[in-house]
């Protein structure tokens, strides 16, 4: 029998697929632990939008009906939030999706992109995808985006440089001045990505919007989710704001109906809930602050986070996440990003951050292999 992997492009044959946070429901199966809290993917701890979950509701006996295939009325809501022409939407299922989509587009064997070590998994992977190759920059300390490092690799086969600020999973940012003369380095023919999915969470001054900075001229797509500050990372939705020329690329290798019927009426109806967004920041910022402070009194390195995470050096990641799931308590061990002696860990409610720093604190106790 022929071997399948020789079929395909050697980078896809290579490919280790995405390991996703563990649901509580695997931890049940798996441990038997009933009470679990999940602190790994960054979620909304809030829930949804109760507006969203009545929007879905009301929806469902439509289920039967294909959605709106062009995405008309979320586009058009997207559209008048940042108030500009509908030509320069593209709703999609996640992020993830256009990510995914940009790979595929502008990337092929003997292309490469261009992004920032300990950057979203998603990247190397749609880049592997596409047949492209992975130019990786290293960061300036560490945790944070390197812009000159990353200008500098470049080059004549760069087509795409995927940049996330905050960056997943350091919860760092790159400042406006850097932004700039990054932007005034890339070459003409670079499709450059800002991956904004925690856009809202920022308050530092110096963040820069890279709405502001499409023009006539530059390749630039911004990228946002419903699945943080929104609180519907189940239903998939997220979108990208570009010049209408990539949009038009964009829709040409979408599938036909990406975003369900769901989530186009509970996206719409989100939009508007600002008590909910506004409840969710203050939840985040008071969880932050309270995670900070216990971390700084268990003596527990982390890396200082603009999002809604936080990358903390427990020594040993993969041991210490073993032993939070063993106390019904799941974050993300970090190996796979390139830090094995971190866990990322997602602010949650009052009550899981406390029992989240007890089962820390108790974790960091014992002796390995407890
Ligand atoms: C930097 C970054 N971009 C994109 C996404 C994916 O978002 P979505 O759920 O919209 O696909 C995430 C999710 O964790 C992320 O951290």
């Amino acid at each position: 029998m022929a071997n399948v992997e020789d079929l395909v492009l050697p980078s896809v044959a290579a490919i280790a697929p995405y390991e996703p946070g563990k649901p509580p429901e695997e931890l049940q199966r798996e441990l038997g632990i009933s009470e679990s809290i999940k602190l790994a993917s960054n979620e909304n701890p809030l829930g949804p939008s109760p507006r969203a979950v009545e929007a879905i509701k009301a929806a469902l006996s439509e289920l039967n009906r294909y959605p709106d295939g062009a995405n008309f009325e979320l586009r058009r809501k997207i559209a008048e939030h940042h108030n500009l022409p509908v030509t320069h939407i593209f709703a999609a299922s996640g992020s993830v999706e256009v990510i995914n989509l940009l790979a595929f587009l502008f990337l092929r064997p003997g292309l490469n992109a261009v992004f920032s070590d300990h950057s979203f998994a998603i990247y190397p992977l749609a880049t592997a995808a596409a047949g492209g190759s992975a130019k990786v920059a290293p960061t300036s300390d560490g945790y944070s985006h390197d812009l000159e490092a990353m200008a500098a690799q470049i080059d004549a086969n760069t087509r795409l440089v995927f940049l996330g600020n905050p960056n997943n999973p350091t919860g760092t940012i790159y400042r406006r001045a850097e932004w700039k003369q990054f932007l005034n380095r890339v070459p003409e023919g670079v499709v450059v990505v800002a991956d904004e999915a925690y856009f809202e969470f920022v308050r530092d001054r110096g963040y820069p919007d890279s709405l502001q900075d499409h023009d006539e001229r530059r390749l630039l797509v911004t990228l946002r989710t419903f699945s943080k500050i929104f609180g519907l990372a189940g239903l998939r939705a997220g979108y990208a704001v570009a010049r209408p020329e990539i949009i038009r690329l964009l829709n040409n290798v979408r599938q036909p109906f990406n975003v369900t019927s769901l989530a186009q009426v509970a996206v719409i109806a989100a939009m508007d809930d600002r008590a909910h967004v506004a409840q969710t920041l203050r939840v985040n910022a008071e969880g932050m602050d309270y995670l900070e402070n216990e971390f700084h009194r268990l003596e527990i390195p982390f890396v200082p986070s603009h999002a809604n995470f936080l990358l903390a050096d427990v020594g040993d990641g993969r041991a210490v996440y073993d032993k939070l799931l063993r106390k019904g308590v799941i974050v993300r061990p970090m190996h796979g990003y390139g830090y094995p002696r971190h866990v990322r860990i997602s602010v949650g409610l009052p009550e899981e951050n406390r029992k989240l720093t007890a089962a820390l604190a108790e974790a960091l106790a014992t002796p390995p292999g407890r």
